[in-house]
């Protein structure tokens, strides 16, 4: 029996579980049940990645603080896993006691190993956020070819790869104000001492696939390793260094920590011993991941172990990135699509099996077409494998299969040999190829069915035996498959297990037949996936693009002249209250009603009065003012409104306006817009600012 203990990347604590994210919990997922299914001893840990100045700063701009923002989280994406059937040993967060006494552990053993120096760091820090900016977290001009928007390390356009004080004209990520240059203390892990154990470690242990080994020896290892940036300065939400105040452990140093803090936590509630999951050489220590983190998980992490003397991954296994109709997950084509909004209107079965079906052994990018979702599911999984057993079950619901196994042909025997086949493709993560090997069972077994065809045999009294015989064969055909499937369906093998009055357990099942037991009655294992479905999951997430510039491109216009700023201000309510004059119905013609929705649906938007403290001009937007928005105390927010053709940035200082607090923030071509203004108009300079009257404090909710 192997030992295994098995990871998936660590979420960030900063946003929701979407599709994207999936792909790898599911392969995960899927990888541990079967481990657990052929009986070895096999553990699942995860955590949330709670550490960071992102996560810093969205608590900041939700008003709460970064505790309270991780527990909201935490109860997300726990939801969202258990939903799809995703099981974990344990479930962490980075943020745990467990974790802080496993980082200083190894910290501990880099100091006494004299792995880390301390050097001085330029580094770009936002004045609005008093934070200082991870290369990701700065956009601007890339000094090369001039494209606009790019991150503060390389280019999109022309893949330069620079510093970020390099960008022309910088903006902050979090704030879109100019960065300034500050130096502070960093501490380093001189990782090039590791230079020989990691060639050897990533080029001969057989942990990588050769193109990931490749990948390393090309890039990083034929050089020497550059320094590795471990800490960060005060402020930052993270762990403080216990031997350098002011200092905190960079958020990637104590994230993959947390596998081994969840494994501990594990422990101690399981009573296990956790040098045994962590310091044993015997034990299989298998990470999930994607792509994009493949150096963190191939070199410094392996470097972290090696100098604290844990154990090294046995594998990396690493997948590719998921795009939806062959591109990119897109908020405005819909495509970019919640683990909740999926549930709301399609059955977790079909993305677990869709994702299986998908995924092989390399890292090439797997493509959702939503077209092939519905017919690969209702072709395969439904017409094949589930047609399989409501036409026979409805049959044979209170009979007793046979004592003794029909002749059949050698199907049984088939099945059964399909065993080994089957295990190595899981084994390998080649679960395309395993659903491949397990849909020809299902057409073998239709084929049996079809040419016995049992309902004729029902209908005679003379044939009970004859159907008792093709009841036993063809349940026995689909026990096996439902067997083979159940890492990837968990529910349809559990179900099929009462059905039948045993329930699944072990691989080596698959190698007897069940005979004797009645068949209990058939509850529908899954219905057909219908493409209005999703239809209405993709309308449900679909941001309009120009989303934040439209709807506040509804933002009032009288200010662009002075005529107009005198006809907004008379109109106070007191007027609107008497100025009943006949109105015309296009507005109503141009953009009828909407269905009704209830009040809970309403309040779920979180409508704040604000106060404009700054409204600036964004060189280079047609449309765009940047306004700096106050909601009491410190709390602000910059918000990109598409109101230039209507209203003078200095009319506007000083006035409340309606925001929607709650809108996730929106990545512009000119910064992040951290929420939207509520206007009314058709857009240009016909636009019109809702406001409440003076009075009202910001930061009260609008109910
Ligand atoms: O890239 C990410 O989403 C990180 N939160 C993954 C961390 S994995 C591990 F190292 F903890
Ligand atoms: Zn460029």
């Amino acid at each position: 029996m192997r030992r295994i203990l098995v990871t998936s990347a660590l979420p960030y604590a900063n946003g929701p579980i979407h599709l994207g994210h999936l792909v790898e919990y599911i392969q995960t997922d899927i990888w541990v049940r079967f481990q657990k299914l052929l009986g070895h001893r096999c553990i699942y840990v995860c955590a949330d990645d709670t550490h960071g100045t992102a996560i810093m700063v969205t608590a900041r701009r939700l008003g709460i603080s970064e505790e309270e923002l991780i527990a909201r989280m935490y109860e997300s994406h726990t939801r969202d896993f258990a939903d799809f059937q995703i099981h974990f040993d344990n479930y962490g967060s980075t943020h745990s006691e467990e974790n802080r006494e496993l980082c200083g552990v190894v910290w501990a053993a880099l100091r006494r190993a004299g792995l880390i120096v301390e050097k001085e760091v330029a580094q770009l820090f936002d004045p609005v956020q008093g934070t200082f900016l991870a290369d990701r977290h700065v956009r601007g001009t890339c000094p090369r070819c001039r494209a606009p928007n790019q991150y503060g390390d390389n280019c999109d356009k022309c893949g330069a790869t620079y510093s970020p004080s390099e960008l022309i004209e910088p903006i902050s990520a979090f704030s879109g104000v100019k960065p300034e240059v500050r130096t502070a203390k960093h501490l380093f892990v001189v990782i090039e001492r590791l230079h020989d154990f990691l060639e050897e470690w990533t080029q001969r242990s057989g942990a990588l696939q050769p193109e990931v080994a490749n990948y390393l020896a090309n890039v990083f290892l034929c050089e020497p390793l550059r320094d590795w940036d471990i800490s960060r300065p005060a402020p930052y939400f993270g762990f403080e260094i216990p031997d350098a105040p002011g200092q905190y452990w960079y958020v990637w140093f104590d994230a993959p920590i947390g596998y081994m803090a969840s494994t501990l936590q594990w422990c101690r509630r399981q009573g296990e011993d956790f040098d045994r999951w962590w310091r044993d050489p015997e034990t299989e220590i298998h990470h999930f991941i994607g792509k994009d983190i493949t150096y963190f998980h191939t070199l410094f992490w392996p470097a972290m172990l090696k100098t604290a003397g844990f154990c090294l991954p046995r594998k990396v296994h690493i997948h590719g990135f998921l795009t939806v109709n062959g591109e990119k997950m897109s908020k405005s084509k819909g495509t970019f699509v919640e683990a909740a909004t999926y549930l709301k209107h399609l059955d977790p079965a079909y993305l677990r099996y869709y994702y299986a079906a998908k995924l092989g052994p390399q890292i090439e990018d797997i493509d959702l077409n939503l077209d092939e979702f519905v017919t690969k599911v209702n072709s395969d999984l439904v017409g094949n494998v589930i047609n399989l057993a409501s036409r026979l079950a409805r049959l044979c619901e209170g009979k007793r299969l046979a004592l003794l196994y029909p002749d059949d042909n050698g199907l049984f025997a088939q099945a059964a040999e399909q065993a080994s086949a089957i295990a190595a493709a899981y084994e390998a993560c080649d679960f395309n190829r395993a659903m491949r090997l397990v849909l020809q069972l299902g057409d073998r077994a239709n084929q049996y069915v079809d040419r016995m065809a049992p309902w004729h045999l029902r209908k005679d009294p003379g044939k009970q035996e004859e159907l008792r015989s093709v009841c036993t064969v063809g349940l026995n055909l689909f026990r096996v498959i439902a067997l083979y499937l159940a890492p990837v369906l968990p529910k349809i093998a559990e179900k099929t297990g009462e059905l039948l009055g045993k329930p699944i357990q072990h691989w080596d099942e698959s190698q007897t037949p069940l005979l004797g037991v009645t068949v209990g009655q058939y509850q529908p294992l899954l219905s057909r996936a219908r493409r209005e479905q999703v239809e209405a999951m993709i309308a449900e997430s679909r941001e309009p693009e120009e989303a934040a510039e439209k709807a506040e491109g509804a933002a009032s216009a009288a200010n662009s002249s002075p005529a107009a700023a005198a006809w907004g201000k008379s109109r106070s309510p007191q007027e609107q209250d008497t100025a009943v004059s006949p109105e015309d119905d296009k507005p109503l013609v141009a953009e009828p009603l909407l269905p009704e929705i209830s009040f809970d649906e309403f309040a779920k938007v979180d409508l704040r009065v604000a106060r404009v403290l700054a409204a600036e001009d964004v060189p280079g937007a047609q449309k765009l003012l940047r306004l700096t928005l106050s909601l009491g105390g410190e709390n602000k927010r910059t918000v990109f409104a598409g109101i230039k053709e209507a209203y003078r940035p200095e009319d506007l200082v000083g006035r409340l306006v309606i925001l929607v607090a709650n809108l996730a923030p929106r990545k512009m071509k000119f910064g992040i817009s951290e929420g939207m203004i509520l206007a009314s108009g058709e857009g240009g300079k016909n636009v019109f600012l809702l406001s409440v009257d003076e009075g009202a404090k910001p930061g009260q909710r609008i109910h």
